[in-house]
């Protein structure tokens, strides 16, 4: 791989106590190029802006797909990554639903591996602190025919980050709009997925919410995500989620989640999960928790709903079981505590 170190780095000039997620990017980024069926020339390089045409496939078509993974930093300053073959394996299925060639884990560990160990003073200790990682591929080829690409651009950019959200959110829940439907591309995470949910969440946003929570496109009454997040309702004491039908995204947090509940002998569902059940479950004040997961958030509580022009408040709990996941899983991440999972990975500059 070749390695072109910036002569300018801005990380002495970053401040890193007012970050605003995703403005900001570390010193370096990789890059691969896909031409005459292969991946060639993988590269870390200065960030900075790329040259690409007008006719290129991805600004027609928008072939584009992306993942959402995150570095930690523990105490000794070793730098950790949560679970990152389940990212491989997820931009492997997103790729080929785009029609898009296949990485290759190789490419895909050692890029990541070679440009965390080289930005990463960018990683700060401390909970709460991460470096987000950003990898994409996109269709390159400048040709406007509604064809596949025949090249593409595999990237990574970094960008140090803190909380994605400050304190419980309200989402709406959608009666007319839909993220996704059978037989679509809503299991993968495609770039198309989340443009389409702005004009949808900007309405909901009008109105006071900060999110959507996506229903089934038929119906409008299976609650399957929640903005850019997988959705869990606990009712009484137990966990319930939905299924990762074709119109769910697999979430590397919500199946952790899972598994990390059921270790510690909570009772989780994975079922869908109406609206009906959930505005009754909350008339019996039974609902006693809603949360959403994901690789930005890690778990976001959920403090309102709305839903037919009715707002439905919950009660703050004691010993919640966003609170008590998000911590288990928090201190795997961070190397605070052993790892029965073997999750945690150390970054360690593994050569092409
Ligand atoms: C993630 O949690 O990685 C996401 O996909 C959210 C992102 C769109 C900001």
């Amino acid at each position: 791989m070749r390695i072109e170190k910036t002569s300018t780095s801005r990380l002495e000039s970053t401040d890193f106590n007012n970050l605003k997620f995703g403005e900001i990017f570390t010193d370096h980024m990789f890059v691969c190029d896909y031409e005459d069926g292969k991946w060639d020339d993988p590269r870390i390089i200065p960030y900075k802006p790329i040259e690409i045409e007008p006719s290129a496939n991805v600004l027609h078509y928008g072939q584009a797909v992306f993942e959402g993974m995150k570095a930690y930093k523990d105490d000794l300053g070793k730098v950790w990554l949560f679970r990152p073959t389940e990212n491989y394996k997820r931009i492997t299925i997103s790729s080929e639903r785009l029609a898009m060639p296949e990485l290759g884990e190789n490419i895909f560990l050692s890029a990541l591996n070679e440009l965390l160990t080289l930005d990463k003073g960018w990683v700060k200790p401390g909970i709460g602190n991460s470096v987000y990682i950003r990898p994409f591929i996109f269709g390159s080829e400048h040709c406007i025919a509604a064809a596949p690409s025949n090249k593409y651009k595999f990237m990574i950019i970094l960008s140090p980050v803190q909380s994605y959200y400050t304190g419980s959110i309200k989402v709406l829940v959608a009666e007319k709009y839909s993220r996704a439907a059978s037989g679509g591309v809503g299991y993968a995470k495609a770039a198309g997925n989340y443009g389409s949910q702005f004009y949808p969440t900007s309405l909901a946003q009008r109105q006071g919410y900060d999110q959507i929570i996506w229903t089934d496109s038929k119906n409008h009454k299976l609650l399957e995500e929640a903005g850019t997040m997988n959705i869990f309702f606990r009712i009484d004491n137990t966990l319930i989620t939905a299924p990762t039908t074709d119109t769910i995204l697999d979430g590397i947090t919500r199946k952790s989640i899972i598994k990390i509940a059921e270790d510690n002998n909570i009772n989780v569902e994975v079922r869908h999960i109406s609206i009906d059940e959930v505005i009754e479950a909350h008339s019996k004040g039974i609902l006693n928790e809603i949360f959403g997961s994901g690789t930005a958030v890690l778990v976001s509580e959920i403090s309102s709903f709305g839903y037919k022009g009715k707002n439905y408040n919950l009660k703050k709990i004691e010993n919640s079981y966003a609170a008590t996941l998000k911590s288990i899983i928090t201190k795997i991440q961070y190397n605070l505590t052993p790892d029965p999972y073997g999750w945690r990975s150390e970054v360690s500059a593994i050569k092409v």
